[in-house]
């Protein structure tokens, strides 16, 4: 039997401090690029409106932060977290040198924050979005950070999570489940020159990790409401939304 992936705190933030410079490059070439489709159909199927905030946790080098500030025209504010300051300095430099000037002359905030996902340093209520891209899987307790994900949105709002999954056809699994587990690694190894593995850590921890109705069902477990699961591109990666429920409404008294 294979021992669980190490996901402790220091462990995680460790290795993406250490792969963090190389990070967007990486994921774009290992993805083949495919991480901005999935990024356009979460922004897509979670579209945001009005004037509520939006927050996406894991934010990492901030992709889907700015994705979803540009979706929202630059009038809505977003706010991004992460415990690893490393990812959070090329986040920052990424917003500013484009959207800086708009921000400068006005625009909604775009702001990264420094926290875990499992300790959110906000308010109850507050977003209308709150959304994770391939960080849930890496939070130490997956159901305090989902408990914190939903604390911190809007009753009614939306919980959006795109995250690894294993493709369903036979074939397909096995010729993926080859390049996950020998071809990956390698490359990832010798790009990112990593000493803790960081690329033998994904599918290692991607296969341990649940997906598809096993995960909604956790997503429900949770309180989300309404979830649906949408397998992308063959099943690499499953887009989960859920909805926090509405706030009950007490009749006023006599009425
Ligand atoms: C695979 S990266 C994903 C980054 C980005 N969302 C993307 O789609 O490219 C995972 C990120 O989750 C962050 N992370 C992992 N556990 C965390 C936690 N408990 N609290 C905050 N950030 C965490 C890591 O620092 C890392 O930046």
């Amino acid at each position: 039997m294979s021992a669980a992936v190490d996901k402790s705190e220091a462990r995680v933030r460790q290795m993406f401090g250490e792969i963090s410079g190389r990070y967007d490059l990486m994921n774009h070439l290992l993805s083949g690029g495919v991480d901005y489709y999935w990024r356009w159909r979460t922004i897509r199927a979670v579209a945001p409106s009005g004037s509520a905030p939006i927050l996406d946790v894991c934010t990492g080098t901030g992709d889907l932060a700015l994705a979803y500030w540009k979706a929202g025209r630059g009038q809505i504010p977003v706010m991004a977290t992460d415990f690893t300051p490393e990812m959070l300095l090329l986040a920052e430099g990424k917003r500013d040198r484009q959207y800086g000037k708009r921000i400068a002359n006005g625009a909604a905030s775009l702001t990264f924050v420094e926290a875990d996902t499992q300790k959110l340093p906000f308010e109850d209520n507050q977003f209308q979005i709150v959304s994770v891209a391939f960080g849930l899987r890496n939070v130490t307790n997956t159901e305090v950070g989902l408990g914190e994900m939903i604390r911190v949105c809007q009753p009614g709002g939306r919980v959006a999570i795109l995250e690894f999954s294993m493709p369903t056809n036979p074939v397909f699994n096995l010729i993926y489940r080859n390049y996950f587990k020998y071809v990956l690694p390698r490359i990832g190894q010798l790009l990112a020159k990593n000493k803790q593995s960081a690329y033998d850590y994904l599918p290692a921890s991607v296969s341990e990790f649940p997906y598809g109705q096993q995960l909604a069902d956790k997503l429900i477990a949770c309180g989300l409401t309404n979830v649906t699961w949408t397998p992308l591109t063959f099943g690499i990666a499953t887009l989960y939304v859920g909805q926090k429920r509405p706030a009950e409404i007490t009749p006023p008294l006599n009425s």
